[in-house]
């Protein structure tokens, strides 16, 4: 199946993060930059149900296209009608389905990562959605496997490319692992190098360095990038210039910084039932987004508490009166390594042949 953005491009995928890239935050990332889109997972019992949550995780707007809705549970024939109803609701350019969630209330319903120990039930999964909504590309997003002991990446990825699931997103990380340890990018390599479908890495990437460094030492056709885009959702854009033009973007400053903080909340704000939910639910982001901020721990403890945009605003104006001296705009120290170790001269332009 076609997945036309992954024609003669490596493109940035914002990864899927349930209670994180809701539209609001997929809208703010395509701003910044970001390619490819995937909706946090959602239940394909939930949308048989018609639950009424389940339902609105699925709305997105077409400015959030190329936009591919994420499923996950273990029954063949309900995911397979999952996806015919999502399709036929909203219309996605692609369905992914989830086979790397290690979260234990998913497991034990063997959905998510549980499936990557059950290949049969794998494959019929897999088989039974790419049937079910063909034309519709399918693609799939895994881990390593289990265990350090049941690492089995390139099995699973060779069972589903025969399936006919389009592309790979795979998570340098074994179920058991969860979030600890680091992303092995080796084995993502192998998975790269053993399937013809196009692999897209996913693990650890926090800085235009380690997006550099993986497209030029992989065969990966597109890159992942969950966590650090929470902290820093212009890296997309920063790393884009980069590997067309060769040269460095400055990070934002700090006042542009909470420019784009205060717009989330309003924009969060404005789609929700009532202010103090949406910011009470925000407080998680705010956190993320205070990460690497001067002065940033009086500032995440007084950041905990906010349930009003006005509130935030008045954090931040009391942030940039403290702050007002120290300008976080320049990024002359940052370095970027080219896969061989040499660092790169920032005049140089990278070939686009060269990652
Ligand atoms: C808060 C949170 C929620 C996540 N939710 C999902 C999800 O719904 N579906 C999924 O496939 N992966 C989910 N993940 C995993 C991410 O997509 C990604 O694989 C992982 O964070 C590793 O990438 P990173 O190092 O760039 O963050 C989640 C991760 C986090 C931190």
């Amino acid at each position: 199946m076609m997945l036309p953005w992954l024609d003669n491009a490596r493109p940035l995928y914002l990864a899927p993060m349930a209670g994180v890239t809701d539209s609001v935050f997929r809208r703010l990332c395509k701003e910044h930059g970001t390619d490819v889109l995937v909706t946090e997972f959602v239940s394909a019992d939930g949308i048989l149900h018609r639950n009424q949550r389940t339902q609105e995780m699925l709305i997105f707007r077409d400015e959030e296209r190329p936009i591919g809705v994420q499923l996950f549970g273990a029954e063949p024939e309900r995911l397979a009608e999952a996806a015919k109803s999502v399709r036929d609701w909203v219309r996605p350019d692609f369905i992914d389905l989830n086979f790397g969630c290690p979260v234990n209330k998913v497991v034990s319903k063997h959905g998510g990562s549980a499936l990557l120990k059950d290949c049969p039930l794998l494959e019929r999964v897999a088989s039974a959605v790419v049937k079910a909504v063909e034309p519709l590309p399918v693609t799939a997003k895994i881990r390593l496997g289990w265990s350090s002991e049941t690492i089995n990446a390139t099995t699973t990825a060779t069972i589903l490319q025969e399936a006919g699931i389009s592309a790979i997103a795979v998570h340098g990380r074994t179920k058991e692992q969860g979030y600890s340890g680091v992303a092995d990018w080796e084995a993502i390599a192998q998975v790269a190098e053993i399937v013809s479908i196009p692999v897209i890495g996913n693990g650890d990437l926090r800085n235009i360095n380690q997006i550099v460094s993986r497209l030029v030492s992989t065969k990966v056709r597109g890159l992942m990038i969950g966590r650090a885009a929470m902290t820093s959702p212009w890296l997309f854009r920063r790393a884009k210039h980069f590997l067309r033009t060769g040269e460095l973007i400055a990070e934002p400053s700090i006042e542009e910084r909470w420019r784009h903080i205060l717009r989330h909340c309003r924009m969060a704000v404005a789609e929700a039932d009532s202010e103090r939910h949406a910011m009470t639910a925000m407080r998680g982001r705010l956190m993320a987004y205070s990460k690497g901020m001067p002065g940033g721990c009086t500032l995440r403890a007084d950041l905990q508490t906010v349930s009003s945009v006005t509130q935030v605003e008045a954090i931040s104006e009391r942030h940039l009166e403290e702050v007002a001296s120290v300008s976080a705009s320049g990024d002359n120290s940052e370095i970027i390594h080219l896969g061989n170790g040499t660092p790169a001269a920032r005049s140089m332009p990278l070939q686009a042949a060269n990652y």
